[in-house]
């Protein structure tokens, strides 16, 4: 893979990683204090914390001599979107496994329009990526692909995370911050979070807003890479911020979504961002938060996927 090195530059060099103040009346009125990291800007495409999780993997699938990646995702994965574009724009081969049956949606077809080669699972062969054996068949027809989990996940995708510390400790002077509390974020596999952790060694908690249910498993996947790190006490905590379920949304989180729009400026999504800041906003009113406390939210990105949903 030889433009992957030309990746690794441009997100080594992302010196529009901002960390802004985050001003919303709930948090003046509990005397709270959030800088949110805005990843959505980092580039039109390859946006959030996709370049994060990918970078380490991309290291490893050009250590392996392969031309290109093989991963999976949903009709609507803002990974296999990054992925797909990150492809495109460096020069190397991309394919994507697929959830469910075919379906026309406007991430599908960007993917398509990135170049990337679509196989549809269906839901029973999808659920079966965690299987040994699962990627046997597909490393048979492309050998010369490196298969990456779901979501950039796995040790590789975390370890890209854990640059992240380093980025928001150069800014903390330009908020006028000595320190920080905590970091807040979404999770969908927990790799971001457990990047954070891993970098944090106890020096600061993270919190994570599941935007998933229990049954997908986020903390046994965040539990394997801190044993894989041989971490022995890992500073996280993880809230229910789901819904419902994984891509459900409600008239009151839709609502919120518009008001901390108009409030802000900054755009969210309702599968992760949206959610997870309504999770905050939920824990900071019942308390969790003494007066006075710095945290991080990090804004993931994923506002590609809000074309699926109208706000
Ligand atoms: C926009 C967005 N935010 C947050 C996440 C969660 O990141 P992680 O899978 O590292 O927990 C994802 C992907 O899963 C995402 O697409």
């Amino acid at each position: 893979m030889p433009c992957k090195s030309m990746l690794f530059s441009s997100a080594s060099s992302l010196s529009n990683v901002s960390l802004q103040h985050f001003h919303l009346d709930w948090l003046t009125t509990a005397g709270i204090e959030v800088a949110i990291l805005r990843l959505d800007l980092i580039d039109s495409l390859i946006s959030g914390n996709k370049w994060f999780k990918l970078i380490e993997h991309l290291n490893a699938a050009e250590r392996s001599g392969a031309e290109g990646i093989i991963s999976l995702g949903g009709a609507h994965s803002n990974h296999l979107h990054a992925l797909a574009a990150a492809g495109k724009r460096f020069g190397f081969a991309t394919v994507g496994l697929l959830r469910g049956h075919p379906q026309e949606t406007p991430t599908v077809s960007d993917l398509q329009a990135f170049g990337m080669q679509l196989h549809w699972l269906g839901y029973g062969g999808y659920r079966a990526r965690h299987e040994a054996g699962f990627w046997e068949p597909w490393q048979t027809l492309y050998p010369t692909l490196h298969p990456v989990p779901e979501g950039g996940g796995g040790m590789l995708g975390a370890r890209g995370c854990m640059q992240l510390k380093a980025r928001i400790c150069e800014q903390l002077n330009g908020l006028g911050w000595s320190d920080y509390d905590g970091w807040w974020l979404a999770c969908g596999t927990g790799t971001t979070l457990a990047g954070l952790v891993l970098a944090e060694a106890g020096a600061h908690p993270v919190y994570g807003a599941l935007a998933v249910p229990d049954d997908h498993g986020v903390a046994q996947q965040v539990q394997r890479i801190m044993e894989e790190a041989r971490t022995t006490d890992p500073m996280y905590e993880l809230f229910d911020a789901s819904r419902g379920g994984f891509a459900k949304v409600d008239p009151q989180l839709l609502e919120f979504i518009e008001q901390t729009e108009r409030g802000s400026g900054i755009p969210f999504e309702p599968l992760y961002t949206g959610k997870a800041l309504l999770a905050l906003k939920q824990q900071v009113e019942a308390g969790k938060f003494a007066q006075g406390t710095r945290l991080i939210f990090i804004h993931t990105g994923g506002l590609q996927g809000r074309r699926g949903f109208t706000l």
